[in-house]
């Protein structure tokens, strides 16, 4: 019998083609930039199984042109916004994540992007490399405390929930959550369900942590940032196409909020000379969530997993409903 045939899009840690090897026919591209489309379209015809990342767009095209022998398709990320899942339900092709393996990873990122906001800790850094840290001053690089503060979360899954259990010992006075329902997880971090715009009126901090869908796509453009209180600091981990960059960028200069931290952006990788790059009140990363070690070998375990349990007939850890 012929063995399940495996593509991968990227070079992956060794964790997760050595749960592959010996079991599947793993074939990859070699690199660690994003492979182009075509390659991925020269790839797939007659694979079983396809282990891709989130920067590959995996539309019908794709999916047709693997054809009826296409079993799974797994993403090295939580977000699935680039598969067509729709198309793959269409087809029966089980489609899988990597769930609850780098919420520690991206909820510790998220912290450290709001201290990094809030404290203004990049231009601390900048001022004595550029020798511009003279004698102490009163009135220089003040920011903002936490303490006493109202943290609103947009999107109380496990990245929000994280957020929320590490931001609570800053000495927060209350966390405010939006989210599709009420979860029962926000009593564990007394965080309190309020209806959208009131988490955006009352929140001095508010986080993104939410995945993008039709109804959170821009969710945060000119009518909220005017809702937002004129201190308040924005913080985004979860995708870049909830926010609408330019009427961020009119919210930062025309102090209608204070500062905003973005892991992501719209698009990625946002253009060096993009306006909001040169706001100081505007610290970009790119995209570093869960860049940690024990992420990525995790990852990569999952989604070998994923594909490993579909090839045995079973649902994946990783199953996208
Ligand atoms: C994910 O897993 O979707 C993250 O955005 C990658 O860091």
């Amino acid at each position: 019998m012929s063995k399940f045939k495996v593509y991968i899009t990227r070079r992956i840690p060794d964790a997760g083609l050595e749960l592959l090897n010996g079991h599947c026919e793993v074939t990859s591209w070699e690199g660690d930039d994003a492979i182009p489309k075509e390659e991925i379209l020269k790839h797939v015809p007659g694979i079983n199984g396809l282990l891709c990342m989130l920067t590959d767009d995996i539309d019908k095209d794709v999916i047709e042109k693997a054809g009826p022998s296409l079993k799974v398709i797994t993403t090295m990320s939580v977000g699935f916004e680039h598969i067509d899942v729709e198309e793959c339900r269409k087809r029966g092709i089980t489609v899988a994540n990597t769930p609850n393996v780098s919420t520690d990873s991206v909820a510790e990122l998220t912290l450290s992007l709001l201290l990094l906001t809030a404290r203004r800790l990049i231009e601390g850094v900048d001022s004595v490399k550029n020798g511009q840290w003279g004698p102490w001053k009163p009135m220089w690089l003040c920011g903002v405390e936490l303490t006493g503060r109202t943290v609103g979360i947009l999107g109380l899954g496990r990245i929000g929930y994280g957020v929320a259990k590490r931001v609570r010992p800053f000495g927060i006075s209350r966390i405010l959550y939006n989210d599709v329902c009420q979860v029962s997880h926000a009593d564990e971090v007394g965080a309190e369900f309020t209806d959208f715009d009131t988490m955006i009126r009352e929140s001095d901090v508010v986080i993104i942590c939410c995945n993008l869908t039709e109804s959170t796509k821009h969710r945060f453009n000119k009518d909220t940032f005017k809702k937002m209180k004129k201190t308040a600091i924005l913080i985004n981990s979860g995708r870049g196409g909830v926010v609408q960059h330019d009427d961020l960028y009119d919210a930062l200069t025309s102090g209608e909020i204070y500062a905003a931290g973005l892991d992501v952006t719209e698009p990625e990788p946002l253009p060096h000379d993009h306006p909001l790059v040169g706001l100081q009140n505007c610290i970009i990363l790119p995209h570093m969530g869960s860049n940690t070690w024990d992420s990525r070998i995790h990852m990569a375990e999952t989604s070998a997993k994923n594909i490993l349990s579909v090839k045995n007939g079973e649902v994946p850890y990783g199953l996208v409903k």
